[in-house]
């Protein structure tokens, strides 16, 4: 037996004007799951608490709640001491329960064709990763366009995915998707994170989705516009002045020993809108060892073109990138746009390792850095976090030279063709990070994404920075403090 004292958010709806926390301490079993505490309090101390449950397995849904913040099954979940519960975010009707009803009613249904086949093995095995819903909607309670759009959510999109495929289905299931709000989606991937059947919404649904809306007709004309631009010169972004690329030698060697060496994918958005945080990591790489070969024939790397459904270019741009690393003998890709090593690492099949610099640098270990009178805080980058699993190494970093504050990892708005396609949702996403940013105190945001820094900066008065500028800083006050000229 243990002793768990956990804190449950509550609200009746005929006396409170709002939610507040109570705590409960409760004896329970090794291995009782979250579910299990909640009988617990309303068979011993409470029977006024309200909770939905059915299956008490994994199997019906019914019974999602936030624990510490992130949605989860509550009989699934292990009952840990000092864990906070409250309701998924959908709105609350009383304590733990939250009305499912309006979501669950706009998801859509077969419509039966008049003479129905049977669906192929091909069709069933399409249909197989998006079948296995059990309509928590924990997804749609983390979906950041649900709550600045009427984007009918992940789930719903889920669904029009699997009628799609479906032959015995009648209903126009592109044009319905379009209309539910397709391209407000900022394939952030939160959806799938958080899915307990572990339903990979984004690739699976949403993208596959646009790639068919696209050959109907529906892609948006911004995005077209990208397309056509990435067609014709290779990037994704308007030339305006000399690139990252021509600035740059073929080679840049370290300052010292040199411990690894690594061909750059630079980007787009480095190469020509953020280059002074390229130029900046190529310091903090030199100062610690690392070789940078930079191909200069690399293109984009397709992320704009596979996120909105345009896939006509991308094989071109795979077999392009591809063949310029692996033709200079390169084992090791690095790359330090979230959205580029997510892309080259879950949508390549690459001969050569790709890795981000923030796993980089922690693997190899880093020169300290001087320490910075600064908080700050991180905001980590979709295709970072979720998309590569890179969470502690950038926080690693950022502890060595200044003071981190956390805040909740929520999409800025800037992914997934969103900034480009729909300019009001996303300005409504990055407002909502700057009311974070300024809830947290920090003096400065760090971040890991050139298109996070460039869309947050938009949204904060505070100065947004990219992880290896706020290192280089680091380094430059170390120099001085020892009086050295600097090195870079
Ligand atoms: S990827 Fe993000 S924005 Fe898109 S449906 Fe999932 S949670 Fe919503
Ligand atoms: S897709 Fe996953 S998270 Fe969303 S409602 Fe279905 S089971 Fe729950
Ligand atoms: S009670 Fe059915 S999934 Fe938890």
């Amino acid at each position: 037996m243990k002793t768990l004292t956990v804190r449950i958010s509550r609200f009746d709806p005929a006396k409170d004007e709002g939610s507040h926390f109570e705590s409960y301490t409760v004896r329970m079993n090794e291995g009782a799951r979250v579910l299990n505490v909640l009988h617990a309090i309303h068979d011993t101390l409470d029977p006024s608490l309200s909770f939905r449950y059915s299956c008490a397995s994994g199997q019906c849904g019914s019974c999602a709640v936030r624990v510490n913040g992130e949605p989860v099954l509550a009989c699934m979940e292990e009952a840990k001491d000092n864990i906070t519960i409250e309701p998924i975010n959908l709105p609350v009707k009383k304590d733990l329960v939250v009305d499912l009803l309006p979501t669950l009613e706009a998801i859509a249904f077969i419509l039966p064709v008049e003479h129905a086949v049977l669906p192929k093995k091909s069709e069933i095995d399409a249909m197989k990763p998006l079948k296995d819903c059990i309509e928590c909607l924990a997804c749609v309670s983390v979906c950041p366009a649900v709550d600045v759009t009427t984007f009918l959510g992940p789930t719903a999109m889920r669904q029009e995915m699997r009628l799609a495929l479906d032959p015995r289905d009648s209903g126009d299931r592109i044009t319905d998707a379009v209309r539910e709000g397709l391209f407000t989606c900022t394939t952030c991937q939160a959806c799938w994170k958080v899915c307990p059947k572990e339903i990979e919404i984004p690739a699976k649904a949403i993208e596959k989705l646009r790639a068919q809306a696209n050959k109907r007709g529906f892609t948006l004309s911004r995005h077209l516009e990208v397309a056509a631009l990435i067609r014709e010169t290779g990037r994704s972004v308007p030339r305006t002045s000399e690139s990252f690329l021509e600035k740059m030698s073929d080679t840049v060697e370290p300052y010292g020993q040199v411990r690894a060496t690594v061909g750059f994918f630079v980007g787009c958005m480095y190469n020509y809108r953020q280059q002074q945080s390229a130029l900046d990591a190529m310091e903090v790489l030199r100062r610690n060892g690392i070789r940078i070969i930079i191909p200069k024939e690399q293109v984009c790397c397709g992320s704009p073109l596979i996120r909105t459904g345009q896939l006509a270019l991308v094989e071109d741009l795979q077999k392009r990138n591809i063949e310029t690393f692996r033709s200079r003998g390169i084992d090791t890709v690095l790359t330090m746009c979230a959205g580029c090593g997510t892309t080259l690492k879950n949508d390549y099949k690459t001969p050569f390792r790709v890795i981000d610099i923030n796993e980089l640098l922690t693997q190899y270990g880093i020169e300290p850095p001087a320490r910075l009178p600064i908080k700050a805080m991180y905001h980590d980058p979709c295709h970072l976090m979720r998309g590569q699993g890179i969470r502690d190494q950038p926080r690693e970093l950022i502890r060595q030279v200044v003071e981190l504050v956390e805040m909740p990892s929520i999409c800025c708005g800037s992914g997934g063709g969103v900034r480009s396609g729909n300019p009001d949702e996303a300005a409504a996403l990055g407002s909502r990070r700057g009311e974070e940013i300024k809830k947290t105190g920090a003096e400065i945001v760090i971040t890991s994404c050139p298109f996070c820094e460039f869309h947050i900066a938009g949204h904060t008065d505070k100065p947004v920075k990219n992880i290896a500028s706020v290192l280089l800083e680091g380094y430059r006050e170390k120099d001085r403090q020892m009086g050295k000229p600097p090195k870079i």
